[in-house]
């Protein structure tokens, strides 16, 4: 991740004159609490209650982000930060492949100014401590749902399995604290991985988990994030980055769109789930999503520690065939797919002669229900991998659907990447109104459609 032109003006002028960087102390000072008027402080003295009201009046009025969600909005619109980052500009039509700013001699040594009263904090996952405060920051801040009435509820085994992977390193995990409290008020990580992106095989992270405090929102703090972590991956070589996100930022290499399967229709009725189907009576649409009982694969079970090897050359093969994909090593397989209370679970079939046919996975994130009578939590399974050779494909996503309903899951979510189309039909996924969109910093080559996506990020 190199820096662009405007980047090496904001470098020059964090080491320039005092003038300079008087003037850059203003320009940064944007989304500080700046005294009794302003609407933040303001925000910060009432009770959380209130707040969520103004946050769905807000929402009602569209007066939040005025981020755009269509292409054609998007064109139109000005990305400040975004524009001044080696990413391709929307709506150029990209036909080669290959990096678009190289590597400089020297990465900036000193981190990037916060305004007076922030420190960057590089977060000490290895602390129980610290991981809490992480998992405080995000569950009260990173919504997921518009009016703020469900909202997502890490665990620490989460954050522990999509944070540390093998080779994660601390400098990677970007906290921002306010020096007077010492709270936590933004984040950041970065993940290494080795990613496949048409021909190339590249050695990139995965950027995961940006949040900003929300009463620090709209105040130019994510580009303040995303500069500082680019710097610090730059630092250890690393120039390319795979992320997602809902936004539409210049450019998607693909634009993908969750489909949802209700496992446990009454729950997500009463909690007023966003994107039900409401065509249904209520009888009619508990009768339409009923699974069945058991399973019906045999020899469908549990992965152990024993079959990484197998699942290993099951996702080479099958990850192969798409032109976006992760390269795993043992080590990762291991980490990624083996079943951890919390966060992820991967089920495999095992041929008579022993040999691994078939594989899949799914993670799960809790959610709590915010001021419902009745319901307080709410669990969603995400699929990750699904690689069969010998099972037919349905009939393995219906198992899974089947297990997952069995462990307390409420919802079934999955991407229309990879071979998802063939079966989320047939399984009764509904498709949501939701887009996830796939981008590559530093990296051009053709965009992509989603069935030829072979790589799932969570969050
Ligand atoms: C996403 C989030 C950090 C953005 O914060 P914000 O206060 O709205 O935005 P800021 O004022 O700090 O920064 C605005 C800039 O960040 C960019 N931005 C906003 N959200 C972004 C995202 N998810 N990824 C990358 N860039 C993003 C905007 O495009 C804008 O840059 P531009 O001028 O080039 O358009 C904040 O809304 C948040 O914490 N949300 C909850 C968690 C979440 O959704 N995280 C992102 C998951 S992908």
């Amino acid at each position: 991740m190199k820096m662009s032109s405007s980047d090496k003006k904001q470098d020059e002028a964090d080491g320039g004159s005092v003038k300079e960087s008087k003037k850059k102390q203003k320009k940064q000072n944007t989304w500080r609490p700046q005294g009794p008027r302003d609407p933040f402080e303001m925000l910060d003295s009432l009770p959380e209650k209130k707040q969520q009201e103004i946050q769905r009046a807000l929402h009602l009025f569209s007066l939040g982000s005025t981020l755009p969600k269509t292409l054609q909005q998007a064109k139109k619109h000005t990305y400040l930060f975004w524009d001044t980052q080696p990413v391709p500009k929307l709506g150029d039509s990209i036909t080669t492949h290959g990096q678009i700013v190289v590597a400089e001699a020297s990465v900036r040594k000193e981190p990037y100014s916060l305004p007076q009263g922030f420190s960057w904090d590089t977060l000490d996952l290895t602390s129980p401590t610290v991981l809490q405060e992480l998992c405080t920051l995000l569950n009260n801040n990173y919504m997921e749902d518009d009016d703020n009435t469900i909202r997502f509820d890490f665990s620490v085994e989460y954050l522990q399995w999509v944070l540390q992977p093998p080779n994660w390193l601390a400098e990677w995990h970007c906290g921002v604290r306010v020096d007077t409290n010492k709270k936590l008020v933004g984040f950041i990580a970065a993940v290494p991985a080795d990613v496949r992106i048409y021909e190339t095989e590249k050695r990139m992270v995965q950027v995961k988990l940006l949040c900003v405090h929300k009463k620090l929102r709209l105040k130019r703090m994510t580009p303040v994030l995303i500069r500082e972590l680019t710097r610090r991956v730059n630092q250890q070589d690393f120039y390319q980055a795979v992320y997602t996100a809902p936004l539409l930022l210049p450019t998607p290499l693909s634009s993908c769109r969750y489909w949802h399967r209700p496992l446990n229709l009454r729950k997500l009725m009463e909690v007023n789930y966003p994107g039900l189907r409401q065509d249904m009576t209520l009888q009619r649409a508990l009768k339409f999503h009923r699974l069945p009982e058991v399973t019906k694969t045999s020899h469908l079970r549990p992965m152990t520690k024993e079959d990484v090897k197998g699942i290993h050359s099951l996702l080479q093969e099958n990850l192969s065939k798409y032109k976006l994909s992760s390269i795993l090593s043992l080590m990762e397989v291991e980490h990624l797919l083996l079943p951890r209370e919390n966060a992820i679970d991967t089920y495999v079939v095992e041929g008579d002669d022993g040999t691994l046919t078939d594989v899949v996975s799914f993670y799960s994130i809790s959610s709590k229900v915010l001021n419902h009578p009745v319901h307080t939590k709410l669990t969603a399974a995400y699929l990750l991998y699904i690689a069969p050779t010998a099972t037919n494909l349905v009939d393995l996503m219906e198992d899974m659907l089947v297990l997952a309903k069995s462990n307390g899951v409420d919802i079934f979510i999955a991407l229309d990447v990879m071979d998802n189309r063939s079966f989320l039909d047939k399984l009764k996924f509904s498709i949501s109104d939701k887009c996830l969109h796939y981008y590559l910093y530093n990296w051009m080559c053709p965009n992509m459609s989603p069935e030829e996506v072979g790589l799932v990020l969570p969050n």
